[in-house]
């Protein structure tokens, strides 16, 4: 395990001046690794594992293969803004592959939360294994791996699941981040020149909305959580509660209520509002909003969003409530 043990000597990347000095000794490495062969990478569009493209491209440029997954769990836009980042402004090789019928085929009908994880999991190493097996002459596989995956500290879920690729599928392992803690992945991710959207992006779970559509996943109660998603960041990011707030979201119930809307009875779903601090995910606060933007984001959802008639605010700290409804 020693090498799996962060050198002492090693400073806080605090500084883009720091950044620039990870970043130039990690290209010398990774082309000392790879030398002139090939390596593959898992590309979420998440911060760890776009530094990890970024720097790849800086090292060894088209020796990379990037595979982005879209499992139709991702936020709106994210698919759109990894094609942008890594294919047309830094030019790498990236497969994007939409697998968003495949995903929800085999959720149709799945209710339980860990039941849906697995789904999830194992399809995605599928799609992967799929997409890997098309390629040749790859020896290496890339990992945003962070130290505290390695650490295995608090609840935040290990999201790097491709570790469970088959016997005759096996890859070296490259992972240049795995010494970094978040904020430093953040420092590296700007000095990369990365977007700020993706360099100080809010966590967001491996199985991705799957898990804030709750119960049996359907196509209408999930853009319904990806629309109001959607709009609960873009108020978040006007009103500059974007980097101040830890984490937040949007949550589709599986039940409806009646309301009414343009003096017509109607009986739809619920979006629940949740934003919480936290500096570790093992308990959490609930960030206090000002009334009236909770109210213009309710305007909001309930006219821009279809099938949605009412708005509700979970103000449950953790514990009781875990951060996710699932
Ligand atoms: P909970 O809901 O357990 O969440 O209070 C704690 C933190 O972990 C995230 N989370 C996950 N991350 N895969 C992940 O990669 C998962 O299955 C998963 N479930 C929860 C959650 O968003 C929060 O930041």
């Amino acid at each position: 395990m020693a090498d799996n043990k962060r050198p002492e000597s090693m400073a806080r990347i605090t500084t883009p001046a720091l950044a620039q000095a990870f970043i130039d000794e990690q290209i010398a490495a990774l082309r000392a690794q790879i030398g002139d062969k090939k390596v593959l990478l898992a590309l979420s569009g998440g911060v760890d594992s776009s530094v990890v493209a970024a720097l790849l491209i800086k090292a060894v440029g088209k020796q990379l293969t990037c595979v982005h997954v879209n499992h139709g769990l991702l936020r709106k836009g994210e698919p759109e803004q990894v094609i942008e980042v890594f294919r047309n402004q830094m030019d790498a090789n990236l497969i994007y592959v939409d697998a968003v019928d495949r995903f929800l085929d085999k959720l149709a009908g799945v209710s339980d939360p860990e039941s849906k994880r697995k789904v999830i999991g194992a399809e995605f190493i599928r799609v992967f294994e799929e997409e890997a097996r098309k390629l040749e002459g790859i020896e290496f596989l890339a990992q945003g791996t962070i130290y505290p995956d390695i650490l295995e500290s608090g609840p935040v879920k290990a999201h790097h699941n491709v570790g469970g690729l088959p016997e005759d599928l096996q890859f070296e392992l490259v992972e240049p981040i795995k010494f970094l803690y978040k904020d430093e992945v953040r420092v590296v991710g700007k000095q990369l020149g990365l977007p700020d959207g993706m360099v100080y992006r809010q966590p967001f779970p491996g199985p991705g909305l799957g898990v804030r559509c709750v119960g049996a996943i359907t196509r209408d109660r999930l853009e319904a959580v990806r629309e109001s998603d959607a709009i609960l960041r873009e108020e978040f990011a006007k009103n500059g509660l974007a980097g101040k707030v830890w984490q937040y979201f949007t949550i589709v119930p599986d039940f409806k209520s009646t309301g009414i809307t343009d003096g017509k009875r109607t009986y739809d779903w619920p979006v629940v509002i949740r934003a919480i601090n936290t500096v570790d995910a093992v308990t959490a606060e609930v960030a206090e909003l000002p009334f009236p933007l909770l109210q213009h984001i309710t305007a909001r959802i309930t006219s821009e969003v279809k099938g949605v008639n009412r708005v509700l605010w979970d103000i449950t700290p953790k514990p009781s409530g875990t951060i996710e409804w699932e």
